[in-house]
């Protein structure tokens, strides 16, 4: 099957329930914007608890069947859909960096990203095994088997609109989950072109159906998921905030939870380590989409005997840094989503500044370029005191914290609530053990900047969430284990 489409017919504004793009039930609409300009791009669908709950009662009816599909024709399924996102990787790489402000080299390497897990997906559709357990008693026959856990919810971010829900969508459809969802209002637009191409891929109607919603009404037509008991699952990447209402209001019926949630991850360069490759791997990781990614670097800690030296060598790679629109084909940094995130960066920055932070390069809004622009910046002299310690920026923003001893900077990466991601850079093996052990994350990027694959297992552990995505591990999130005892059979 080979289907290309313009950028045009991959825009599609109403949602998408039981095979039919629908308008949603009270007839509104929100805009999404462009947030290199401010300006509209469609008013997509603002759903409420009517659209929510015939999303599901799409779901519940197409359960039976797609749970019953042989593994192989689930693979099929996901196999094609993987190819159409393949061919249509210019188009939808062009659409994130529209609504989404990524540069469109990282847009279009999101949507290569996002279709690794499908693909990778497909292929684990074929190999959900059962265990037959060693006989206990004689006459009896115990065996554990897997199945899909039934109707799953899956609520995703703006940052990464096409990898978040590709991820969370391509393992629930291969174990025979049917998919309820609903992307983050910022960035709506990608999440309805991958249905668009599932539907074209020849994913059964019910089987996987999307409502958009505004900031306002995305609570309440949630609330219906969460207190539906046809709902056995929520997946969910967002704030820590979010994960944690989800999980309180979840508890009612008692779903399944996957929680992929805030870090603050550390990245930390010892004495020892390679300056020059910490350097292009803090740019790699710290620098992707603009900083907006929950595995970014948000504490560098460097080593005081290479501290001045490591600040120069990242500050000039920093300043050479290309900041514009993310559909000019130079741009390195796009606009910040939205005028919530610019505020919070300036304001993180003033902070810092007005505690004693030297600004290395940036520390201040592009304005010129338009309203969400802010110029890369490294911080010296970054303290615990700041509020960029303690809170993810979510942007272009390095600040360097200095440290002497080794016991100091592992006790100052997990002195803090989260533990997503964290880095570092060193070329003592021995110290490479020590620290990989003691640091208290989910993720450990070791001389390693570049972490993200979808053979890897994705999650965090403390505050940042439960759950891995990803992997051979990344399919236990959607299944659910039936033990089966067998008697008389002597
Ligand atoms: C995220 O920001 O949550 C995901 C980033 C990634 O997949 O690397």
């Amino acid at each position: 099957m080979s289907k290309t489409y313009a950028l045009s017919d991959l825009i599609r504004a109403d949602n998408f329930i039981d095979g039919q793009w629908v308008p949603a039930a009270s007839g509104k609409r929100f805009a999404v914007t462009d947030p290199a300009t401010g300006e509209r791009i469609v008013e997509v669908a603002d759903s409420g608890p009517a659209d929510a709950r015939a999303a599901t009662d799409a779901a519940a009816r197409a359960f039976p069947a797609w749970r019953d599909a042989l593994p192989k024709e689930r693979a099929a399924v996901l196999h094609r859909w993987h190819d159409l996102m393949i061919e249509n990787a210019d188009e939808l790489g062009r659409l994130i960096s529209l609504e989404q402000g990524k540069p469109l080299a990282e847009g279009r390497g999101e949507v290569l990203y996002g279709a690794s897990y499908v693909a990778w997906f497909a292929a684990e559709a074929t190999r959900v095994y059962g265990d037959i357990i060693p006989n206990q008693q004689r006459g009896k026959r115990m065996t554990a088997v897997k199945e899909p856990v039934g109707i799953v919810a899956a609520i995703t971010p703006w940052n990464f609109p096409l990898a978040m829900i590709a991820r969370k969508i391509a393992p629930a459809l291969a174990v025979g989950c049917t998919v309820v969802g609903k992307p983050a209002e910022d960035t709506p637009l990608t999440a309805l072109a991958l249905v668009l191409l599932a539907h074209e891929a020849g994913v059964p109607a019910g089987v996987l159906n999307l409502i958009t919603a505004s900031r306002e009404n995305a609570v309440p037509a949630v609330a219906d998921w969460l207190a539906d008991s046809r709902v056995h699952k929520i997946t969910f990447t967002g704030s820590t905030a979010v994960g944690k209402y989800l999980a309180r209001e979840s508890a009612g019926t008692l779903k399944k939870l996957s929680l992929e949630l805030g870090g603050n991850a550390p990245f930390i360069v010892f004495d020892d380590a390679d300056l020059d490759a910490a350097a292009t791997g803090l740019m790699a990781a710290k620098f992707r989409n603009g900083g907006q990614t929950c595995v970014c670097p948000n504490r560098v800690y460097v080593q005081s005997g290479v501290y001045e030296k490591f600040a120069d060598l990242l500050t000039t790679r920093v300043a050479a840094l290309k900041v514009a629109p993310a559909t000019d084909a130079a741009a390195q940094i796009g606009p910040m989503i939205n005028a919530r995130a610019i505020d919070k960066i300036g304001q993180h920055v003033d902070d810092a500044v007005s505690r004693g932070a030297r600004v290395l390069t940036g520390g201040r809004r592009l304005t010129e370029l338009g309203p969400n622009y802010y110029a890369p910046t490294v911080l010296a002299d970054a303290t615990k005191q700041m509020q960029l310690s303690c809170e993810e920026t979510f942007g272009p923003v390095a600040p360097l914290f200095r440290f002497d001893t080794e016991d100091e900077a592992i006790g100052a990466a997990n002195d803090t609530p989260f533990g997503l991601a964290s880095y570092f850079y060193s070329q003592d093996v021995r110290r490479i053990d020590r620290v990989a052990r003691r640091l208290e994350a989910g993720i450990v990027g070791i001389n390693e900047g570049a972490l993200a694959s979808e053979a890897a297992p994705f999650g965090g552990v403390k505050e940042s969430g439960y759950g891995r995505e990803g992997s051979k591990y990344g399919l236990d999130d959607y299944l659910s284990i039936k033990y089966l005892c067998q008697g008389g059979l002597e």
